[in-house]
């Protein structure tokens, strides 16, 4: 892949991202001021690099092309938004849904039907168009909406199936696996506890 692709890439999708980026800012800010309330606890976008995609494609028989990653590659752009509740989780899906401009290619509810590691989070992948000075493009982002219980389970397993390169014992599995569940039951129990304390605010 020649250097001039590389970065033109790198610039169509780093503008996606920050497009994206003040999108959810927009919906962060407003509900604030209607609700006094952040459905958004964080954000974390990042840019795949040049290597890391290269990888990719070459590990799906692809060869390193622009047309291919374009193509094959659906997480170049990456957003994590961080919830305190599942309800938000659907919430902000449901909000992104009403972007008439925005192709949503897929949906993979993993709260409603988690991995089989335990892995829960909601993914989006969409399309956002991008406005050049010659040109519009549409570039793909990968959104994950998750909890921020969800979000602290996902990244002691990335970490774990990195140690082990991905050989994970199964003793350890196991216990990822009753992990998953506690932050489902956490989950729900802090969202209850929240709705009940919402209940005694409006008496
Ligand atoms: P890739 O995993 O990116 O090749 O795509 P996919 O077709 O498997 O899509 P999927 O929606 O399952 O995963 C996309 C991203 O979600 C991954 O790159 C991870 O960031 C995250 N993810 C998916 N499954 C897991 C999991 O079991 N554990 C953790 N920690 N993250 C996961
Ligand atoms: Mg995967």
């Amino acid at each position: 892949m020649d250097m001039e692709s590389r970065k033109e890439v790198q610039l169509v999708y780093s503008s996606a991202l920050k497009e994206m980026e003040i999108r959810l800012e927009i919906l962060n800010d407003e509900f604030q001021h209607v609700h006094q309330y952040n459905p958004i606890e964080h954000i974390k976008a990042r840019i795949k690099t040049a290597e890391s995609i290269e990888k990719k494609l070459r590990k799906h028989g692809y060869e390193p092309t622009v047309e291919n990653m374009v193509k094959h590659v659906n997480d170049i752009a990456g957003i994590r938004i961080i919830c305190s509740f599942t309800t938000d989780v659907y919430r902000i899906a449901q909000m992104l849904e009403r972007h008439r401009d925005l192709d949503i290619i897929y949906v993979k509810d993993y709260i409603k039907k988690p991995k089989r590691s335990g892995y829960k989070s909601y993914h989006m992948l969409v399309s956002i168009p991008v406005y050049l000075s010659e040109k519009k493009v549409e570039a793909k982002v990968e959104i994950q909406i998750r909890t921020v219980a969800m979000d602290f389970w996902a990244s002691l397993e990335h970490k774990i199936n990195y140690k082990f390169a991905a050989n994970v014992p199964s003793y350890i599995k196991e216990e990822l696996s009753e992990c998953a569940k506690m932050v489902s039951e956490l989950d729900a129990k802090m969202l209850s506890l929240n709705e009940e304390v919402k209940a005694l605010e409006l008496e």
